[in-house]
């Protein structure tokens, strides 16, 4: 079978309507409404449950299987739209027209120019940095390109923060938020003066977030490129944000089949819900912190192994298990060490996640080519089997997103230490549209801890002390 554009379309379609299929008796869900606060909801540890805002960005349903992109399904934006269509829906909440998407991808184009923080970067030892840990070095370069950032001008007034600390108030009072504190994006100094006025500049706000989805791409991109011996790439002009992101890692213009499926792997981790990596994004913005801090939060978070790393993580047991008959014996093994298999489970998915549902087809289309990472492919779908048949339908554990995401990017030319990176690349636009939204009435986070600790304890001197 030929591979063109035609089949990864028919693919998707296909795997849109093994959902429908498959979770058709599963209740439609409520529609969600607006809510009036304080919301009444059951939290558990580690804030599972909790309802921290509003939103009209993306919506999750863990038991249809759903994933909703401000009211697109993610199987239609998959199978029709591009990444830079889907970035600029996730922060201007509609689809582009002609001349609008165009505007946006100049400008996207305009801003992978960072040619200087790629040269800063470069002056410290990047070679010992992991990538993650460069983009978030990268995300405050990019943010010292516009020095006024640091001044002390540049800051928020004292005057719209809203107390951070509201440990005075006794533990019973019910929450309340009258008072919101808004933000006001600096705006560059080679941007128009913006009119000084307290509120949202939503404009500003916006032109930093296309900064970071563009040089988020080209600091990991540069980053592994000086990895491996080989100096940073420009960006083509007539190369897709796709394509640009493969040729400024390989050095290789990628074909349109290469192209799409990156493309597509990048609209699937443009935005899920609160998950931590955003929510520690909207955390930092909340204290009137400003995105480009903010975005750093939000890289920190996704570095961690529980979040951003399963990939990787998969690719080495695909590798470690080396054939399908050996998949049994290294799953029981894992299983009775108490160990979970990585890139199988999530918290909120109890279906199949339509993420890695699309992920695996266009993974194996992609390694067909590959004779050398066949194998592993054939060791990911028995283990998929494998799992599901020990326990997937009765527990609900699906393969996730990072199932299959990591043997695409392998297929691609890419290192593992880039898997979570490109997940960041990604999600850049999720976190930033997020913070925009969220920065129109603002309020600083701050949930309760629940002490558990002592009262009346004397203060006995030290030298009194046994
Ligand atoms: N392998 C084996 N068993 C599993 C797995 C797995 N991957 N995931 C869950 N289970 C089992 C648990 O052992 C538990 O069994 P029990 O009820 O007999 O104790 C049951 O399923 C429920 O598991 P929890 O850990 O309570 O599920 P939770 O929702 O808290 O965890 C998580 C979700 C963290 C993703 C988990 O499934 C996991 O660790 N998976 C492996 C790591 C991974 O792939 N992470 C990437 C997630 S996607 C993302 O973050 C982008």
């Amino acid at each position: 079978m030929k591979t063109d554009l035609n089949t990864i379309q028919n693919l998707i379609l296909k795997a849109a309507e093994n959902a429908r299929r498959e979770t058709a008796d599963e209740p439609e869900p409520e529609k969600p409404k607006k809510s009036k606060w304080p919301i009444a909801c059951t939290v558990g540890p580690g804030l599972e449950g909790a309802i921290a805002c509003e939103s009209k960005v993306g919506y999750v349903n863990g038991t249809k299987g759903w994933l909703v992109y401000r009211g697109y399904d993610i199987f239609d934006l998959c199978a029709r739209s591009t990444f830079e269509e889907v970035s600029y829906l996730l922060l201007h909440g509609k689809m582009p027209n002609m001349a609008e998407l165009t505007i946006f991808k100049e400008k996207l184009f305009n801003y992978t120019r960072i040619n200087k923080v790629v040269r800063q970067l470069m002056g410290f030892p990047i070679e010992q940095m992991s990538v993650m840990g460069a983009l978030r070095l990268g995300a405050n370069l990019m943010r010292r390109e516009y020095s006024d950032l640091d001044m002390a001008s540049a800051r928020p007034a004292s005057f719209e923060a809203i107390s951070s600390d509201e440990d005075s108030i006794a533990m019973e009072t019910t929450p309340h938020g009258s008072n919101h504190a808004t933000f006001e994006f600096k705006s560059r100094s080679n941007r128009k003066a913006a009119k000084s006025k307290r509120g949202f500049d939503k404009l500003s706000g916006l032109e930093d977030s296309y900064h970071l989805i563009a040089g988020i791409s080209c600091i990991a991109a540069a980053t592994s490129r000086l990895h491996n011996d080989k100096l940073p790439l420009e960006p083509q002009p007539d190369l897709s944000h796709a394509a640009n992101l493969i040729y400024m890692i390989t050095g290789k213009k990628p074909s349109p089949v290469e192209e799409r499926v990156m493309d597509i792997a990048l609209i699937l981790h443009a935005d899920h819900g609160m998950n931590a990596s955003t929510f520690a994004t909207m955390v930092v913005a909340s204290t009137l912190a400003d995105i480009y801090f903010s975005v750093g939060a939000g890289i920190a978070a996704l570095s961690g192994p529980l979040h951003g790393g399963a990939n990787e993580d998969v690719i080495r047991n695909l590798r470690e298990i080396g054939s399908a008959k050996n998949v049994k014996p290294w799953v029981k093994k894992k299983l009775d060490q108490k160990k979970k298999v990585s890139g199988f489970g999530h918290r909120v998915y109890k279906a199949y996640d339509p993420r890695a549902r699309i992920l695996g087809p266009l993974a194996g289309l992609l390694l067909k080519e590959k004779p050398e990472l066949n194998p592993l492919f054939e060791v990911a779908q028995e283990l998929e089997k494998t799992v599901m048949d020990m326990f997937g339908k009765e527990k609900k554990i699906f393969p996730n997103v990072d199932f299959y995401s990591g043997l695409i990017y392998s297929s691609l030319g890419f290192d593992e230490e880039l898997f979570t990176p490109m997940f960041a690349a990604s999600r850049v636009s999720g976190w930033t549209a997020r913070v925009l939204e969220y920065m129109e009435k603002n309020r600083i986070f701050r949930p309760r801890g629940l002490y558990t600790g002592e009262f009346n304890q004397m203060y006995v001197p030290i030298d009194q002390r046994k």
